[in-house]
């Protein structure tokens, strides 16, 4: 099929208004509209429809295990979807709309597919203006995984999608790149605490200043690999994610000149070696395969970039990549899951000696 690719730009006002109208007609004949979101661009299907569902997960070439965020234009509107119960409600009301997606008991009126059988559902109220109209112009909630091919990283600009869905899906909406770079936080509630099922935008951090660090657990998955036997929370977490052609190899140390003597060793062996590091680094490593997320403390500017870092690797006949691993605190935390899911879970710890070789 020809897909409709449009730029949406609010400033723009009839033409905004019109691309929305055909957007949502797409939407209400059980079609696909790819999105833009502030964490990455959706895939969306009415999240009513289980065949619109079934198109989501042949066109991503998803497995059907894997349950759909549904996305909400308000906030009042995610009552019409699920049970919430009061630190749900809570969390709604202090993060939405925002980053942040909340699984739920769901109601009968969200179809099977689109919870992958699951007697519960994931929602999510998105900040993005675009999303929001997009949604609302719907006149139903959308169910939407992120708009990339299965395993592939996750889109952060139109380009990513147009890249793996082009001819798959009806319609890409550009609104520009991604303010965050990365999926949504995930939580549920369960026995009166909060659990963090993936990191993102919203951080443990603030999460524990609102309910107490005692209420707070965070799910073993995010940082270390499941064992083959155990069946996770979220069926996302058994998958290998965001994952580039050429392996990716984590470097951990007691300090970053540890870890950048290590690399530079790497580099030193052979070349089709790609770094990803800091601005602060360039001047170190040489070669037509480093590449720099942004400056060491800016974890907002690391996690706008990495995605389109690893979609950028794909285009280059780049060996093993080698990346530095980022503190595990506040949006660093998101970036470091993301980053072991893409090493799938390869990381070297370099001692004295070895960071000196
Ligand atoms: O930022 C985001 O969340 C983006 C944008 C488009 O909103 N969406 C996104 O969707 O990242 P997706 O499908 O790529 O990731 C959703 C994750 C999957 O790992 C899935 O297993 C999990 O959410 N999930 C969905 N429904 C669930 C449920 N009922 N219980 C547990 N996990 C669920
Ligand atoms: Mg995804």
């Amino acid at each position: 099929m020809e897909t409709l690719f449009y730029h949406l730009d609010p400033g723009q006002k009839d033409e905004y208004r019109r691309i929305l109208m055909q957007a949502g007609e797409i939407i209400r004949q059980g079609g696909l509209v790819a999105f833009p979101t502030e964490t990455v661009y959706g895939l969306g299907g009415s999240a009513l429809n289980s065949r619109a569902a079934e198109k989501i997960y042949a066109a991503k070439g998803r497995p059907q295990d894997n349950p759909l965020i549904i996305h909400v234009s308000a906030v009042d509107e995610i009552e019409s979807y699920c049970e919430m119960d009061d630190m749900s409600r809570t969390i709604a009301k202090l993060f939405m709309p925002g980053p942040i997606t909340v699984i739920m008991k769901k109601k009968p009126i969200v179809p099977d597919s689109v919870t992958a059988g699951l007697p519960t559902v994931a929602v999510r109220c998105p900040q993005n203006r675009q999303a929001r109209d997009f949604i609302a112009a719907a006149g139903v909630a959308i169910a939407a995984p992120s708009a990339n091919t299965s395993g592939r990283p996750s889109p952060t600009s139109a380009a990513h999608v147009l890249e793996d869905l082009n001819g798959k899906i009806e319609m890409i909406l550009d609104g520009g790149p991604c303010d965050i770079g990365l999926e949504s936080t995930i939580v549920r509630v369960k026995d009166g605490n909060i659990e963090l099922l993936r990191p993102g935008g919203v951080t443990p951090e603030q999460l524990c200043a609102v309910f107490g660090k005692e209420h707070f657990r965070m799910n073993d998955a995010i940082l270390h690999k499941l064992a083959d036997n155990e069946k996770p929370i979220s069926p996302g977490m058994k998958y290998r994610h965001y994952s580039p052609k050429a392996p990716v190899v984590l470097v951990e140390a007691a300090t970053d000149e540890q870890k950048n003597r290590y690399i530079k060793a790497r580099i030193g062996e052979g070349n089709k070696i790609g770094v990803l590091c800091f601005d602060e680094d360039l001047s170190l490593f040489s070669g037509p395969y480093v590449r720099s997320l942004g400056r060491r403390d800016d974890f907002s500017a690391q996690s706008h970039m990495l995605f389109a870092m690893l979609r950028e690797f794909d285009e280059t006949d780049v060996n093993t990549i080698y990346a530095k691993t980022p503190p595990k605190e506040g949006i660093g935390l998101a970036l470091y899951n993301r980053l072991i899911k893409a090493a799938g879970f390869d990381v070297v710890c370099v001692d004295e000696t070895e960071g000196k070789a």
